[in-house]
């Protein structure tokens, strides 16, 4: 088969990995990918937005079947359109990726089904959303409906935050159309687990839990981020956590959305706040989370691309999925500046790492010249180790990180620790 990857980061180059080897694959292309997935893939300079471009590329180069990773080009309809000219996806359908790019979806669909969230308001005109702003008791978390790369949350621990935030939104347009209608929510407290789950929309299967680290300094300080680094799995997942998540919150949303008519095909994403009242969402994306699929998806002990395969003809059932028993620490070397402005283009060292046994290293925001390797964007590398505790795996992933170097080179020190 030929098969292509839409899609230039982390996540990609793991996804890339850990399909490489399977031997339907004859060739394997990544549109655009990066320095690191150059390794394993052809890639091609086509955006991961340019949906038309992408579509073209199938035609021409008789893909077979295509993984559409990032948020984007889902919400784009990615999918639709490739499905629709005979290419295979995984990946869920617009109509499905909706769970996503509309927060106010989401929301709904949750209050609709019973699925326990955060209490919230949704707001059209500014007036309202800063009069009910006034009269809330802080914190309380302001967040805009559409996609805003992962910049569109503001947990405001006072009300000039939340009025900033409102006004940033709704009336200096930062992002766009996405901010036109917001959400204010009530502010949650416990520990965040990401779980990322295969579905083909009949049968769900989660794999091993993890926690993001989203805020870009140590002790969870600073802005927030793509995230910076990911301990897998999650020490709060306990077993039962895990079996209420399932019947409260896992399989009612495949059922609702089945039941809506958008049935979802792909990676399900749940962001779930563990509260003393038990687990609620606090997000849903439609794809692997990234650095979480950097973590993840190296205990994988079944191969992912049969996975994806089954995913796609809704014949999930038929797969046994196992992880191996171990933990993940996965660190991400990112540009100084992140995730304000940077610059780019030094070039990257990774000195012995290569030998270290465990440890991969995924590019995130790389390009290459011959065998050399540069900087391009703020997340630059994710640095994974794999090992029997996550003691080890985090001692591992430490000394890892020792042997690279590239100028403006900054990281947390402290993934996992908490
Ligand atoms: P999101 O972009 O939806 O993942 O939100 C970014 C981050 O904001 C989450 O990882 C949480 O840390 C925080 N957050 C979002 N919603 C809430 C909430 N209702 N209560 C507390 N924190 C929240
Ligand atoms: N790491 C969070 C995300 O992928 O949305």
């Amino acid at each position: 088969m030929n098969v292509m990857i839409i899609g230039g980061g982390g996540r990609e180059h793991v996804i890339a990995k850990y399909i490489a080897g399977n031997p339907k694959i004859e060739k394997l292309y990544a549109l655009p990918g990066n320095g690191g997935i150059s390794q394993l893939a052809e890639c091609v300079k086509i955006s991961a937005e340019d949906i038309d471009g992408i579509t073209d590329f199938a035609k021409s180069h008789q893909i077979d079947f295509a993984i559409v990773a990032p948020d984007d080009p889902l919400a784009l309809g990615a999918v639709d359109k490739l499905e629709a000219i005979g290419v295979k996806c995984f990946g869920p359908e617009q109509k499905a990726a909706v769970i996503e790019s509309s927060k106010i979806f989401a929301k709904e669909l949750m209050t609709r089904y019973n699925i326990p969230t955060a209490k919230y308001k949704i707001f059209t005109d500014i007036d309202s959303a800063l009069s009910h702003a006034a009269l809330s008791d802080c914190p309380i978390v302001i967040k805009a409906d559409g996609l805003a790369k992962g910049k569109g949350v503001t947990v405001a621990e006072n009300f000039k935050q939340a009025r900033d935030a409102i006004i940033s939104c709704m009336k200096d347009k930062a992002f766009g159309s996405s901010g036109e209608r917001i959400l204010i929510e009530k502010c949650l407290t416990g520990p965040e687990v990401t779980v990322l789950a295969f579905t083909d929309g009949k049968v769900i299967v989660p794999m091993i839990s993890s926690m993001d680290h989203k805020r870009a300094y140590d002790n969870n300080k600073g802005p927030n981020t793509g995230g910076m680094g990911v301990a897998a799995p999650n020490k709060y997942y306990t077993r039962e956590i895990a079996d209420e998540c399932m019947t409260k919150i896992f399989l009612p949303t495949i059922n609702a959305m089945k039941s809506e008519g958008r049935t979802f095909k792909g990676c399900l994403y749940f962001g779930l706040m563990l509260t003393k009242e038990g687990p609620k969402v606090i997000e849903y994306n439609c794809r692997f989370g990234d650095p979480e699929a950097e973590a993840v998806l190296p205990l994988l002990d079944s191969d992912l691309f049969d996975i994806m395969l089954a995913v796609r003809n809704e014949r999930l059932s038929d797969i046994d999925v196992k992880f191996k028993n171990g933990a993940s620490c996965c660190v991400i070397l990112a540009s100084g500046g992140y995730p304000g402005s940077y610059l780019t283009g030094y070039e990257i060292n990774f000195g012995n790492v290569s030998e270290l046994e465990g440890v991969e290293v995924f590019h995130s925001g790389t390009r290459r010249e011959g065998d050399k390797y540069f900087t391009s964007g703020g997340r630059v590398l994710a640095v994974n180790a794999v090992a029997k505790t996550f003691t080890e795996a985090r001692e591992k992933v430490y000394e890892a990180v020792k042997c690279i170097n590239f100028e403006t080179m900054r990281y947390r020190t402290d993934i996992g620790a908490n």
